[in-house]
């Protein structure tokens, strides 16, 4: 068979799609993975080697991981039962595109709803699984439009309904009465809650999805300090769970990832929250610094970056900042309102004042 009929076998969908895209070679300062700055203390370190050293690595992992599902119920609450484990929340976002895919009664695909912009997986997952999604954008606040999404969820029926709150690229959190009035209008679509960035805002939905089985909860350590490891979980009704876990690989989250993960959520817990004080407070300096420059409006962020609108040429300004060794993310894609947009992780205090010493370099 020549490789030019083996690609009439691939899924139509994705022609259509490029694969995520992940920079060739970092420059010294990166913020542009919205990942943790600080490096683990030596302390930290220690803790983490000591445990490998015992680790039994000639064998699988444990498939349920069993001692992490438990610190995860322990530290944010519900059964172990209730936490299905991914490597990383993008594996997740997978399986919910696998097993949540039967197409509503008369309609040939089934249908995701997405508030975009937003985190590119929930569109890119569901298109490669078939999915047709549905995008409604959000206004000019970057918040959810009330009525175009209850409009949508009436007229589309979606399986699942994603809200990444804070979100992904704007910063903000949508308004909680919005999200809750939707969950509980319709309650025959699985409303999942990305909580990725959770950490910095604040603020969570646990107690409202806690008590409403169609409303999940999506969490992630790349966040805070752990992106190296790939773990990820989503929090959902028991009996949604036992249906994930038949579409999870058994020996998806492997030994390191899983000693690692429940070190993370127990013995150094409060060194993370440590460093997410830390990053929420040099956010605010940081975003005070930026809006000194009149060609930069910052917008209100309750994550670990800021979005930041530029009266001027992104790409430019992005290689410019390359060439004093500093990656930030831009949009060549997607919403055309973040065309005129650059995306800031909030780094190390020396890393930030780097950052602003090249703008003022930069644009004066
Ligand atoms: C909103 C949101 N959810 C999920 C993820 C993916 O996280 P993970 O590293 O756990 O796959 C990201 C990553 O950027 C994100 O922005």
């Amino acid at each position: 068979m020549s490789i030019e009929s083996l690609k009439t076998l691939l899924r139509p969908e994705l022609a259509q799609l490029s694969p995520y895209r992940v920079p060739p070679a970092p420059p010294e300062v990166r913020l542009d993975a919205n990942e943790s700055p600080f490096p683990l203390p030596p302390e930290a370190r220690a803790r983490i080697a000591a445990a490998l050293h015992t680790a039994e690595l000639h064998r699988y992992p444990d498939g349920r991981a069993t001692r992490l599902r438990g610190a995860l119920a322990r530290g944010l609450g519900g059964s172990p039962a209730e936490y299905v484990l991914g490597a990383g929340s993008d594996e997740l976002i997978a399986s919910l595109a696998t097993a949540m895919s039967r197409p509503r009664a008369g309609a040939e695909r089934p249908v995701v709803l997405i508030p975009e912009p937003t985190f590119v997986m929930y569109r890119m997952t569901s298109q490669v699984h078939g999915w047709e999604p549905v995008g409604v954008p959000l206004d000019d606040a970057w918040d959810l439009d009330a009525d175009a999404m209850a409009e949508a969820m009436e007229r589309t029926q979606p399986n699942l309904v994603y809200y990444a709150i804070p979100n992904n690229p704007t910063g903000n959190c949508f308004a909680r009465d919005t999200v809750e009035s939707l969950v509980d209008a319709f309650p025959d679509t699985l409303h999942v809650i990305d909580e990725a960035y959770g950490a910095y805002s604040g603020q969570s939905f646990a107690t409202f999805a806690e008590e409403r089985p169609h409303c999940a909860l999506m969490g992630t350590l790349s966040k805070v300090g752990f992106a190296g490891i790939r773990v990820g979980w989503v929090r959902i009704h028991e009996e949604l769970s036992a249906e994930l876990e038949k579409v999870r690989q058994p020996f998806n989250l492997n030994t390191a990832s899983q000693i690692i993960a429940t070190l993370a959520l127990t013995d150094l817990a409060p060194l993370l929250e440590e460093q997410v004080t830390s990053i929420v407070a040099e956010r605010e300096g940081l975003a005070g610094e930026l809006s000194r420059h009149e060609a930069l409006h910052c917008y209100p962020s309750a994550a670990n970056f800021l979005l930041v609108r530029y009266a001027g040429d992104i790409p430019t300004l992005c290689q410019t900042l390359l060439e004093h060794e500093i990656a930030v993310r831009q949009f060549s894609s997607g919403d055309s309102r973040l065309r005129s947009c650059i995306r800031i992780t909030i780094g190390t205090p020396e890393e930030n004042a780097r950052l602003v010493q090249a703008l003022r370099d930069i644009l004066g």
